[in-house]
């Protein structure tokens, strides 16, 4: 695996790649890797003959700079999984290559970025947008894999790649589990024993609405049920559930009390402790 620490290198990299014929699938990450990564790493691998990752850890999307701070940074552990999974080339670029003196260029999707999780992190799908580009343009992939789990960020990349015609494929990645149900996170180390257990709520919660869909319960019901698990959990404080259209992120146009008729995307938020934690699931009737 070839290790880039600058743009010229990666795309030394990649244009060596080409030269032999190679399709290239991307991951971006920001590090702190674990089996969730590696299954975006397997389905870019199943996808091209070259795979390329990127570790960053990018200031622009965090709004609390203590966040930034205490982001996990594990760069021997990430590369030796890197490599493990059969990654071709990784860039691990520094922040002042990234962001050039005088930067001012932004990207950001208008209401996609500003709804849901973006109402609450103001800035955070804008710095999300801008530096996935600059990764993009950097490494001019054929496709680019990010987890579903991340729903809204991946709905805001995939916007933002077809209106800027980018031709670049965009493939979200279901989200990788542990065995007990969590949701693979890099957050997830932070969690107290106790919290790691009260956690679980989440994907129960989750498993709960699938049922419910599937019966046709209506969304008040269904939204009622996940609210209802959560409480039950008193470690748990939930900060954030939407229930809406899939890919679109619009409200929904069925009745809220009328049985299920249309595939819903439902994003949960809890705070367990000092940890936020995400998790993500698509039901349809
Ligand atoms: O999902 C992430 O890890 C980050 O938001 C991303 C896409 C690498 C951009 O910094």
């Amino acid at each position: 695996m070839q290790i880039c620490r600058s743009i010229a290198a990666i795309r030394d990299a990649v244009a060596g790649f080409r030269a032999e014929g190679h399709g290239v699938g991307l991951v971006t990450t920001m590090g702190a890797l674990h089996e969730g990564h590696m299954s975006l790493v397997a389905a870019a691998k199943r996808g091209h003959d070259r795979v390329v990752a990127t570790i960053f850890v990018n200031p622009t999307q965090f709004g609390d700079p203590k966040d930034l701070e205490t982001y996990p940074r594990t760069e021997s552990a990430d590369l030796a999984m890197l490599e493990a999974a059969g990654c071709d080339a990784v860039l691990i670029p520094r922040a002042d290559e990234i962001y050039p003196q005088g930067d001012e260029t932004i990207v950001e999707t208008q209401n996609l970025a500003m709804r849901l999780h973006g109402a609450v992190r103001p800035g955070h799908f804008r710095g999300v947008a801008t530096v996935v580009t600059k990764l993009f343009n950097i490494t001019r992939p054929d496709a680019a894999y990010f987890g579903e789990k991340d729903y809204q960020q991946l709905q805001v990349i995939r916007r933002m790649a077809t209106d800027l015609h980018m031709g670049i494929d965009i493939h979200g990645v279901p989200t990788l589990r542990e065995a007990d149900g969590l949701a693979m996170s890099s957050r997830n180390v932070r969690l107290t024993a106790e919290n790691r257990a009260a956690a679980l709520c989440l994907s129960r919660a989750l498993d709960r609405a699938e049922r419910m869909a599937a019966e046709r319960a209506s969304p008040a019901r269904i939204e009622a049920a996940i609210r209802a698990t959560i409480a039950d959990e008193p470690r748990a404080t939930l900060t954030g559930l939407d229930m809406v259209a899939p890919e679109s992120l619009a409200p929904l146009r069925q009745s809220p009390d009328a049985p299920l008729s249309e595939p819903i995307a439902i994003m949960i938020s809890a705070q367990f402790g000092e940890v936020l934690l995400i998790d993500q699931r698509e039901i349809a009737p």
